[in-house]
């Protein structure tokens, strides 16, 4: 057991000691190393001006991605080198490629948002050197600029892609160094305390299972995508904390099924999703921005609990099921059970979740549905989960699965009745979007009505139906419009 946190900060390394559960890292940036380049906006990782990057070492190596400071707590970046904008350059010293695009293309104004949008496209500049304007967009559907307006911002990126650069970049020619000096970071258990506060760093899996089974009641912190804003906002103890966003990271691909340790984080996630679930991947880029993507877990999206969190209609639909563990015992269980009602799951004290286990279907007619008010980084009001088997053109299966409408993500029992056994057509979809209505009492809040709700839950019965027998037809708005 070690009691120091050790990661590195642009060209330097750092070992503290008295470091709390709650501390973020954006205010160890700002307020303990006038670091201020790195700005605060919202601190609950809308807007992307804290952005930062964090490269961390994975089984493909030392990878960088944008993640938000404002909601990524300190102890979680053991072993990990945080860049933050003061540490962008050029070959010579001068402008990054793209700091200098971002001048020659006017792509600041107030220059609020352009630290925290530079890291961003920094990031996606060293992983993509030839992204497209929409690649540009799905990066940057983290970052919100209020005055300069995307276009100017869009089309430096794309003239700094053009540029090029990325092996003579600083983090290219540091890498291998780099990746040396984390390794010797990584090992035992880390236990760090300030002001009353303690965080645990777990070795690997089978301590944080020792760890929970000592404290049951402790904070389990992945993402902290969700637990940062407790923080943030609620002003919540959170202490102990058990930072686990380092483990749980495996992916396999098993006789049409991908299994998921329960750290993987969304970013991770979808290489394997486009491949295997193609129907989901338009859905999955449309969780949180990209900021949240690379550090909200799919473990947590389940383990929270929320009514609309969207992987789990998605991942019912699919006859998902997960691993629990506590201590060395495992047991496993279909996900829709996991969900009693809702605020309560069926995981006990000292439980995790270990493994997410997605059948692929490939035979079965999939779609994934987020409606929202916003199309990026927006919470979800209605989120639906199709999965159909279609055999001789009758419907023999049937699993749909909604979060929004009720206490916890919950199949469609009635809607699923009225499809099985049906012919694939017309008549059975409208059956269903009648049946629908007696399946759920939804409620009305900020988010949607609950006859708005009714209504949307219906219509995706057609939409579904209307996507799945005619392909080309651009029922969503971006293909309607060409986008
Ligand atoms: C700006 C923003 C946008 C967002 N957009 C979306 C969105 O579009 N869709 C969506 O679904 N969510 C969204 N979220 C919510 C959040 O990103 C997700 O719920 C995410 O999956 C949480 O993962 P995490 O690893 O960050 O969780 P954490 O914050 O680390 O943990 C969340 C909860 O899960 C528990 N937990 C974590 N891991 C485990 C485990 N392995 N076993 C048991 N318990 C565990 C924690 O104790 C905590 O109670 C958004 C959040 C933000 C800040
Ligand atoms: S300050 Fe807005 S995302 Fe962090
Ligand atoms: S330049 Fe002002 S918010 Fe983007």
């Amino acid at each position: 057991m070690t009691p120091a946190l050790r990661f590195m900060l642009n060209d330097q390394a750092v070992e503290l000691t008295a470091v709390g559960a709650s501390d973020t890292l954006l205010d160890f940036l700002r307020i303990n190393r006038r670091l201020t380049g790195t700005k605060e906006g919202c601190a609950e990782g809308d807007c992307g001006a804290c952005t930062v990057l964090v490269g961390r070492l994975t089984d493909d190596g030392l990878i960088y991605e944008p993640v938000n400071a404002c909601i990524r707590f300190l102890a979680s970046c053991h072993g990990c080198h945080v860049v933050t904008i003061e540490h962008l350059r050029g070959p010579d010293g001068g402008l990054h490629p793209i700091q200098a695009a971002m001048v020659e293309h006017h792509g600041s104004q107030c220059g609020f948002c352009t630290p925290g949008i530079v890291i961003a496209l920094y990031g996606l500049w060293m992983t993509n050197p030839g992204a497209t304007a929409t690649d540009i967009e799905v990066a940057l559907q983290g970052n919100i600029c209020r005055c300069t307006g995307y276009e100017p911002i869009i089309k430096a990126a794309l003239a700094a892609g053009r540029a090029g650069g990325q092996a003579s970049d600083a983090l290219a020619v540091e890498r291998e160094l780099v990746t040396a000096k984390l390794r010797d970071m990584r090992g035992e258990r880390v236990e760090l305390s300030k002001g009353g506060e303690r965080a645990i760093i777990p070795a690997d899996v089978d301590d944080l299972a020792a760890v929970l089974e000592a404290e049951p009641k402790a904070t389990i912190i992945a993402g902290a995508t969700d637990v940062g804003l407790w923080v943030t906002k609620f002003m919540r103890d959170i202490s102990p904390a058990v930072f686990i966003g380092h483990l749980m990271k495996s992916k396999r691909v098993e006789s049409e099924e991908i299994r998921l340790g329960a750290g993987v984080t969304y970013s991770e996630a979808a290489p394997l999703i486009r491949q295997h679930i193609p129907a989901a991947h338009d859905y999955w880029l449309r969780i949180g921005g990209w900021q949240v993507r690379n550090m909200g877990t799919i473990g947590a999206n389940i383990a929270n609990g929320s009514p609309i969190g969207d992987t789990p209609p998605l991942l019912i639909a699919l006859g998902a099921r997960i691993v629990l563990r506590k201590g060395a015992a495992r047991r496993e269980l279909p996900l829709e059970d996991f969900f009693i009602e809702y605020g309560r799951q069926d995981r006990a004290p000292g439980e995790f979740v270990e493994e997410v286990i997605i059948p692929t279907r490939p035979q079965a007619k999939i779609a994934a549905y987020k409606i929202s008010k916003r199309r990026d980084s927006d919470i979800t009001a209605v989120a639906a989960g199709f999965c159909l088997t279609v055999e001789s053109g009758t419907i023999t299966d049937a699993r749909i699965c909604f979060g929004g409408m009720a206490g916890t993500p919950k199949r469609a029992a009635g809607a699923e009745a009225a499809l099985t056994g049906q012919p694939f057509a017309r008549e059975a979809f409208e059956a269903a979007a009648r049946a629908v209505a007696d399946d759920f009492q939804p409620l009305s809040d900020w988010r949607a009505s609950a006859d708005y709700r009714r209504t949307v839950a219906a219509n995706l019965f057609r939409r579904f139906w209307l996507e799945q027998s005619e392909p080309g037809l651009p029922v969503r708005l971006h293909e309607a419009v060409g986008a």
